[in-house]
């Protein structure tokens, strides 16, 4: 098993996703890149959270190739994933005098990487970034293709900028110091990748389930490259999300809706579960997935402590935030149907009564508690 991708190879936006067990040879690999890196100042980007575990280690790590390394570090949670945090950081790169030539680095998990890749695109016009991810969803999902951005209001990523990383180096041993709710939110996007693109992997991961909860180091990296790859092979081919790119998007049209109605109190991967069983319902319901398929998909969920239902919404509330969604098109919002395990499609005419059907499907109700 390889564990190096290259993305985009020969062509404009190219880079590596490398999978390793340490941090140990990020120097290696940022010495590949045709960089002089004794010529520029880097600044690490992280939460308060990882800096604890990892921001030392990386800094003494980087310190001996750069002219200066810098550390910045925010709260972590989605409620700093905002215009405040971008700024606080612009400031201290000018303070520090950071020019064209150097470079962010990205080290935590998708909030880390979505908001320093936005900085990235937008301080001086642009400079280069690499992202480190540290969680598995950004692992999976959120370092590769570069969609970055942060939050605007109660408007979910509204603000943000196609920016490609330069590299995207995983040191999977910190997926055993993730808390293990952080860990099975990231199962969410791993099962979503399975679902749209590849059955066999989807089969793979019900065979793997005992390992992949044990976070069993071989299987761990297996699943990581393997969704890793469907991502990439999406991207590559539609960078800007003109096509099918969107359909990395299954489960999140309620997915954001339900995770904006909860104020984040759900954390993103549980809401996309959420988002996928609700898909899979309207599919069913559209006799594209059978009775047994439909079953399957939701309860595949709960072995990784993903939800499958939940308390206390207002359905019409939680389908009025899916019109605000940056998914909503003039011609209706693109929401994205299974037609099998392993098939996903992009569908503009899944209407609101569709909508609140699903979430009746899932909404646990006093009545349910009461039976
Ligand atoms: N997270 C979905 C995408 O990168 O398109």
């Amino acid at each position: 098993m390889s564990n190096r991708l290259a993305v985009n190879k020969d062509k404009k936006f190219c880079y590596d996703i490398v999978l390793e067990q340490d941090f140990s040879k990020l120097p290696e690999e940022l010495n590949r890149l045709d960089w002089d890196l004794k010529e520029k100042k880097a600044c690490i980007v992280t939460d308060d959270n990882v800096e604890k575990l990892y921001g030392k280690e990386l800094a003494n790590l980087l310190s001996p190739l750069f002219d200066k390394v810098e550390l910045f570090s925010f709260p972590a949670g989605e409620e700093h994933k905002n215009l405040e945090t971008v700024q606080n950081l612009y400031t201290v790169l000018i303070e520090k005098q950071f020019n064209r030539k150097d470079i962010l680095i990205a080290l935590g998990g998708g909030v880390v990487g979505d908001l320093t890749g936005y900085c990235a695109a937008t301080y001086l016009r642009g400079i280069d970034f690499i992202q480190v991810p540290t969680t598995l969803l950004a692992q999976v999902d959120s370092s590769i293709g570069g969609k970055t951005g942060v939050d605007f209001s109660q408007y979910k990523n509204m603000i943000g900028a196609f920016h490609m990383p330069k590299l995207v180096y995983m040191n999977l041993s910190t997926l055993q110091e993730l808390p293990k709710r952080q860990y099975f939110a990231g199962m969410g996007e791993v099962m979503k990748s399975a679902l749209i693109k590849d059955g066999s992997f989807y089969e793979w991961i019900l065979d793997k389930m005992y390992e992949i909860c044990e976070l069993e180091p071989k299987t761990v990296e297996e699943m990581v490259l393997t969704t890793c790859t469907i991502k990439k092979n999406i991207v590559e081919k539609d960078p800007y999300e003109k096509g099918d790119r969107a359909l990395l998007n299954l489960g999140h049209t309620l997915g954001h809706a339900i995770e904006k109605y909860k104020n984040f109190e759900l954390l993103h991967g549980e809401c996309i579960a959420l988002g996928t069983v609700c898909a899979a319902f309207i599919s069913w319901k559209r006799e594209l997935l059978s009775d047994d398929e439909y079953y399957e998909i939701r309860d595949m969920f709960v072995p990784f402590y993903l939800p499958i239902t939940i308390e206390d919404i207002e359905p019409e509330k939680i389908v009025e935030l899916t019109h605000s969604d940056k998914k909503m098109e003039k011609s209706g919002i693109k929401f994205i149907l299974l037609k099998k395990v392993g098939k996903a499609v992009i569908d503009k005419t899944v209407t609101d009564e569709e909508m609140l059907a699903a979430l009746g499907e899932i909404h646990f109700t006093d009545e349910d508690k009461k039976a």
